[in-house]
């Protein structure tokens, strides 16, 4: 069976790509490296270097006729959606329409989607579970859940099978760690480098971070099992910043404070995400443990620097 997956050189898009190839999937990723990159080395598939928002991608769904599509690709970045909610929009709604309207045509058998928590803004202390209320304080989460209602009107109008997945905070392995990456892998690499760590607000604010195998995993479920509808994949575990720092400076026995900076824009609070839907009707359920997948990233780190690999 052939699996299309838009940004598939990315962090996400990379392990589920090469869990679907493991599984004897065939894959074709679409990808304008914009943030990825492409390692034929961990998943030898299908690749094409473009824009899933150009005209381009009907000559490919034409060709490829792909039985299901992942669609991972986005403007991810909270900061950039709060400077430029045009361009933020354009890639995140308007290609999102633009690519239900092909797999449409073409006939797909499910449509899966990398949704946010961020849908959900500021809960206020409480945890969401699909059915709470959707009130995003980001462009990023707008747009996000703008795609969502458009994906469920396919489904509505013209019967496109969807999954909509609404991740947490994902972390792991060939997650960035630039400033535009995960809080984990920045870090870690700062850490690593002897250098110190900036914590944006108090450090109270919770995360609910999910292992990114763990989230390949759904997506592949999303594929095997027959299901509609939109779940939360998450650990249902809500950790501090400040718990997280002490969590990882104690893997380097580093005992300096974090530098704190005033809150960023479009950053929520509290986030924690209840995943009892995914787990009744997918049989998912999280696998890795914070501190297990912190303890591998940074042996894997520490192996990496050892030998003076880049990969
Ligand atoms: N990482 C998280 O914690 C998290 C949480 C919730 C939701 N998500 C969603 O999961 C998806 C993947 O996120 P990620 O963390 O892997 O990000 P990422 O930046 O690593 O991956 C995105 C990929 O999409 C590609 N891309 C971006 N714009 C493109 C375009 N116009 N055409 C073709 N390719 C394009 C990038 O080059 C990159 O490879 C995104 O939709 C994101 O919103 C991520």
């Amino acid at each position: 069976m052939k699996v299309l997956i838009t940004g598939g050189c990315g962090f996400i898009g990379s392990h589920i790509a090469e869990l679907l190839a493991a599984q004897g999937y065939e894959v074709v990723v679409i990808d304008n490296l914009s943030s990825g990159n492409y390692r034929s080395d961990i998943y030898p598939i299908h690749y094409y270097e473009i824009d899933f928002t150009s005209m381009e991608m009907e000559g490919i769904f034409e060709k490829e006729r792909p039985e299901f599509v992942i669609h991972l690709a986005a403007q991810v970045d909270i900061k950039t959606s709060m400077e430029n909610p045009v361009f933020d929009a354009e890639i995140n709604i308007l290609g999102t329409i633009r690519l239900l309207q092909m797999c449409r045509i073409h006939e797909v058998k499910r449509f899966i989607f990398a949704s946010t928590s961020a849908v959900y803004g500021d809960l206020g202390g409480q945890s969401a579970d699909e059915a709470s209320s959707l009130n995003p304080i980001s462009f990023y989460g707008i747009s996000k859940l703008a795609s969502e209602k458009y994906i469920q009107q396919f489904n509505q109008q013209f019967g496109l099978p969807f999954t909509i997945f609404r991740y947490s905070n994902v972390y792991g392995p060939r997650q960035r760690s630039d400033n535009e990456g995960g809080v984990v892998p920045i870090f870690i690499k700062l850490l690593t480098e002897g250098r110190i760590p900036v914590i944006y607000g108090d450090g109270k604010q919770t995360r609910d971070f999910i292992h990114v195998e763990d989230v390949a995993r759904a997506n592949l479920s999303a594929i095997e099992k027959n299901v509609d509808g939109v779940m939360n994949i998450s650990s249902m575990s809500d950790t501090t910043i400040n718990r997280l720092y002490k969590l990882i400076s104690g893997f380097f026995r580093y005992d300096k404070d974090p530098l704190y900076l005033p809150n960023r824009h479009g950053d929520i609070l509290f986030s924690r995400l209840v995943n009892k839907k995914a787990e009744t009707r997918l049989g998912w359920k999280p696998r890795l443990r914070l501190e297990e997948g912190i303890c591998q990233m940074i042996q894997t780190v520490t192996v990496k620097n050892r030998e003076g690999t880049d990969k």
